[in-house]
């Protein structure tokens, strides 16, 4: 065998298991990508929206404790650090596809997420690993509010409720 031949299969080889290698890397990188661009940290990492953004992604999606309050009582954006960690990637997909949340998360988006693109978040969050603590738990309407909270109504409408269809439940 020639020694350029030898050069030439050598690289073929590096490329192959370069390619091998960053087939993950790169499931992670749309991961994170994914999550970015979709706001999920604009509610599920704390201070988030007042810092532009600028959070580190070790911090991000760890739940939040200011609650947001509407007609349907308060809620608080999920610790997904710890959630994810309680589901396997399969489960992830069935979760994310079934799941119908209080406002303002927006599920109905969620839902239509492709299988490959929570896969990706998934593969991208579970490197991650798990970090802080549960979010405080919802209260329903009426109920004693401990956290602070961002009251999701405006005071312009105070009678209106869009939101009837699930208040009503
Ligand atoms: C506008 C704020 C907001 C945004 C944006 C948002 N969420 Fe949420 N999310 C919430 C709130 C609040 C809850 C809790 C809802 C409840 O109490 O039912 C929640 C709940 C969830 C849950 C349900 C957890 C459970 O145990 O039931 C999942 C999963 C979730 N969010 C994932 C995401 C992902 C992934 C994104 C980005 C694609 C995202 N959220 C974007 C506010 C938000």
């Amino acid at each position: 065998m020639n020694k350029r031949l030898i050069f030439v299969l050598l690289g073929f080889g590096f490329s192959l298991s370069a390619f091998a290698q960053s087939a993950p890397a790169t499931a992670v990188a749309r991961g994170e990508y994914i999550i970015r661009i979709t706001g999920c940290n604009d509610c599920h990492t704390p201070g988030y929206a007042e810092k532009g953004g600028n959070i580190p992604t070790a911090q991000w999606l760890t739940g939040n404790p200011v609650g947001f309050k509407g007609p349907w009582g308060v809620s608080y954006p999920v610790n997904l650090r710890l959630l994810m960690q309680s589901l396997t990637e399969d489960q992830w997909v069935n979760f994310s596809k079934n799941l119908q949340a209080r406002p303002p998360m927006p599920w109905f988006t969620m839902q239509m997420i492709s299988d490959s693109d929570l896969r990706a978040t998934y593969q991208f969050v579970s490197l991650l690993g798990p970090a802080g603590v549960q979010s405080p738990a919802f209260v329903p309407p009426g109920g004693e509010i401990k956290t602070k909270y961002i009251d999701f109504v405006p005071t312009s409408a105070k009678h209106w409720n869009g939101f009837s269809h699930i208040t009503a439940k």
